[in-house]
């Protein structure tokens, strides 16, 4: 199987320390709380399942899918955006397995998981086919993938090979048809949208012209039986 990340893992580890402190600030998960809430309560359901947050950050997934009733384990291999999300789970009273590993070294057990979120990771992977087909093999069959992601800058030049060491495909985000096409291809199908929940531009505007607002998807995508 394909590594997610197997020259920019150290890099982007460091990257994600380095903002950690800040990420929760002015995040959508914040400002937004019960739309994302309404989200992931229509799109998962609210019978207990077990749940794998791929690149969990601070914790905005998993924090939602354990809230809802979910059995849930967050992995990242940013030890300080865990530390924020571990924090919040003590705070609220929530129960969350974390793994600070990448998910190329966490060892996931194959078809363990009902569910598997993906948000706002996929932008940050030097191989986000490897991500799909990582949760296409944990998944048990039949499994739901919910993937988010959205289109954060317009005109940014792709110096990600500078920053992190090789080329980040989606360096600038993805667009729904891009998702559509890597999920179609990882063998993932009845794939449906849930952005129409999300009322307005939840994310702002694009970082490089303050006239264009993100545009952004939520999916959720089935594996095969
Ligand atoms: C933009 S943040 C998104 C966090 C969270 N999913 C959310 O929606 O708020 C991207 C996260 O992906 C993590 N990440 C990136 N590549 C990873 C990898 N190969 N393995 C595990 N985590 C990774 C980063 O450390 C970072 O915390």
């Amino acid at each position: 199987m394909q590594l997610v990340s197997p020259i920019t893992a150290a890099n982007m580890a460091d990257h994600w320390n380095a903002r950690a402190w800040k990420f929760d600030g002015t995040a959508s998960h914040r400002r937004d709380a019960s739309s994302w809430r309404a989200v992931f309560r229509a799109a998962l359901g609210d019978e207990s399942r077990d749940v794998v947050d791929l690149g969990s950050g601070t914790g905005a997934c998993a924090l939602l899918a354990a809230g809802l009733g979910h059995r849930t384990t967050a992995v990242d291999g940013s030890l300080e955006m865990l530390s924020h999300a571990k924090a919040a789970a003590i705070e609220a009273g929530i129960d969350i397995d974390f793994i600070n590993k990448t998910m190329d070294e966490a060892a996931l057990p194959s078809e363990s998981a009902d569910i598997v979120t993906l948000r706002n990771v996929l932008w940050t992977l030097e191989n986000p086919q490897a991500a799909l087909a990582l949760a296409r093999r944990i998944l048990r069959p039949g499994g739901k993938l919910l993937l988010s992601d959205g289109l954060w800058f317009r005109h940014r030049v792709n110096d990600s090979r500078d920053q992190f060491g090789a080329d980040l495909p989606f360096y600038n985000g993805l667009t729904e048809a891009d998702a559509r096409h890597l999920l179609a291809d990882a063998g993932f199908g009845r794939v449906e949208s849930w952005r129409h929940l999300m009322p307005g531009d939840p994310y702002g505007a694009v970082y490089d012209d303050p006239d264009t607002p993100i545009t952004f998807f939520i999916l959720t995508a089935i594996a095969p039986e």
